[in-house]
Parts: C-alpha cells; sequence; structure tokens
C-alpha cells in the first residue's frame, strides 16, 4: 500500500510532542464493522439516530427505543477493535500527556486497552434509571423489554448523550482542557456535525496546536485543520507510530 503523503508530516509532530489529544467518531469503528450514523448505511427501519436518539422519543415510546438499542447492542457485541484502535493505545503508552476523547459508544475503546479517555457521549453497555439516575453496566443482549432498575423498579434507560442532553460535565472539562492544551490533535473519523466535538479543531489551532484529520471521505468544507489524510482508520492510523 502507498502511504498518503501527509503521514510523515504527522510521524514528525507525533515524535516531538508532550502532550497529545485524539477525537475519534464512528469512521474508526467502521474499520471494525459497526456502522456510521450518516450515510444509507446509518438508517435502521427508516429511522435516523437523530430521530430516536432523543429523550423525546424515549418518552413518546421507549419499547423503540431499547429496540433500536439492542439491535446495535447485538450487532456491537460481535465487533472488535481493530489496528486504529490498538495503535492509539500504542501512543497512549509512548506519550507524557496523551488523552483520548470519542464520540463513540460502543466501547471498543476501552476493549482495545484505552485507559486515558472520556467517553463523551456515553457507552453503550451501561444503563441509567430514569427514577434514581444508578448507573450500571449491562451486556445482556439482547436487553429484556422493557428493562427495570433492580434497586428501584424505575425505567432503565441506555447511559448515552441524546440529542438535545447535555454532557457530564466532568467530561466535557476534560476534554476541553485535553483539547485547548494539546501540542497536537488528531481527528480520527467523524463527519465533525455534532457539537461540543465540532468545536475541538477550531478550539485546539486557536491555542497553537497542530490539527490533522484522518477521515475515509473527507468533508469538502474541512474544518479548521492543518492536514487533512483521506484514508481507512485502520490503515492511516498505525502508519502514523
Ligand atoms: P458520522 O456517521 O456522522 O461520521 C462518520 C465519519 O467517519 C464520516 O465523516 C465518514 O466519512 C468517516 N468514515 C467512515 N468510514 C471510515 C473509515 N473506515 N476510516 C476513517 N473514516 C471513516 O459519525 P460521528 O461523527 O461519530 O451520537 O457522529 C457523531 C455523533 O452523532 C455520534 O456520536 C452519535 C451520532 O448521533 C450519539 O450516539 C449520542
Amino acid at each position: 500500500m502507498q502511504l498518503p503523503a501527509g503521514i510523515p508530516k504527522i510521524r514528525a509532530r507525533l515524535a516531538g510532542a508532550r502532550a497529545v489529544t485524539v477525537l475519534t467518531g464512528a469512521g474508526i469503528s467502521a474499520d471494525s464493522g459497526v456502522p456510521t450514523f450518516r450515510g444509507a448505511e446509518g438508517l435502521w427501519r427508516d429511522h435516523r439516530a437523530e430521530e430516536l436518539a432523543t429523550p423525546e422519543a424515549f418518552a413518546r415510546n421507549p419499547r423503540l427505543v431499547w429496540e433500536w438499542y439492542n439491535w446495535r447492542r447485538e450487532l456491537i457485541a460481535t465487533k472488535i477493535p481493530n489496528a486504529a484502535h490498538h495503535a492509539l493505545v500504542e501512543l497512549e503508552q509512548r506519550i507524557e500527556r496523551f488523552w483520548l476523547i470519542t464520540q463513540n459508544v460502543d466501547g471498543l475503546h476501552p476493549a482495545a486497552g484505552s485507559r486515558k479517555l472520556s467517553e463523551i457521549h456515553g457507552n453503550i453497555w451501561k444503563v441509567r434509571c430514569t427514577q434514581c439516575r444508578q448507573v450500571q453496566e449491562n451486556r445482556a443482549v439482547p436487553i429484556p423489554m422493557l428493562p427495570l432498575c433492580p434497586a428501584c423498579d424505575g425505567l432503565l434507560r441506555p447511559h448515552i448523550v441524546w440529542f438535545g442532553e447535555s454532557l457530564d460535565p466532568d467530561d466535557l472539562d476534560r476534554s476541553m482542557a485535553a483539547v485547548s492544551s494539546c501540542e497536537v490533535l488528531l481527528i480520527i473519523g467523524t463527519s465533525g456535525v455534532v457539537y461540543p466535538a465540532a468545536s475541538f479543531a477550531a478550539l485546539a489551532r486557536q491555542a497553537g496546536a497542530f490539527v490533522a484529520e484522518i477521515n475515509l471521505d473527507p468533508a469538502p468544507n474541512p474544518q479548521i485543520v492543518d492536514l487533512t489524510i483521506g484514508g481507512r482508520a485502520a490503515e492511516v492510523v498505525p502508519a502514523l507510530l
């Protein structure tokens, strides 16, 4: 395989950096076989993610929303981390101040061994009680309908940040600090349309970081980045090390 031309530039930046932050989206898991959200593959029974991943959709029809998450759980349960997830674990071990921010809820980064990690949109293998708010790990596939809290009998929901909801303030603070204090920000496999992650490139650049994007199909109006590499995450990311 011929490596894209920008790779040596990113390698050189990474080699000299003490603080590196990485932002990932669905594209990094696409190479493990997890469908992305946007694009033809992102549909489920004619619903778009934006129609189902909302508190209103869950209040209206919790069964439909849980069916969608059960479908996603079934799909993700059979998937394993790919070379890009593993390469980021290696990067975490090499860099003095490293932080990985993922929008993915599939748990493939922790499964690969990433520890310095914020899963800013939550994790599909966790559930939260709508009454007592207790969060628990739950790996049932499928989850029985409708799932109730063992502590208080309240309805359980996925521990996922839905459209219209706020990120966990600790995750947000930690991510903002990592983005605004890094020397290199790598943005891998995200369409960059969902906030606050969509603002991270501009924030990092304002703070003086070198920002590089890796995307199979970079947007025609790229985010504010110094360098874009068009390619598959599982091929490009390991080549950066
Ligand atoms: P999207 O589905 O919006 O974007 C996926 C991006 O990955 C696109 O830009 C693709 O071009 C790119 N891509 C696809 N395959 C790739 C590959 N093999 N290698 C590299 N890049 C590839 O996913 P996100 O940007 O992650 O929210 O979406 C953000 C949020 O919207 C998600 O976290 C989700 C969704 O609603 C929640 O689950 C709360």
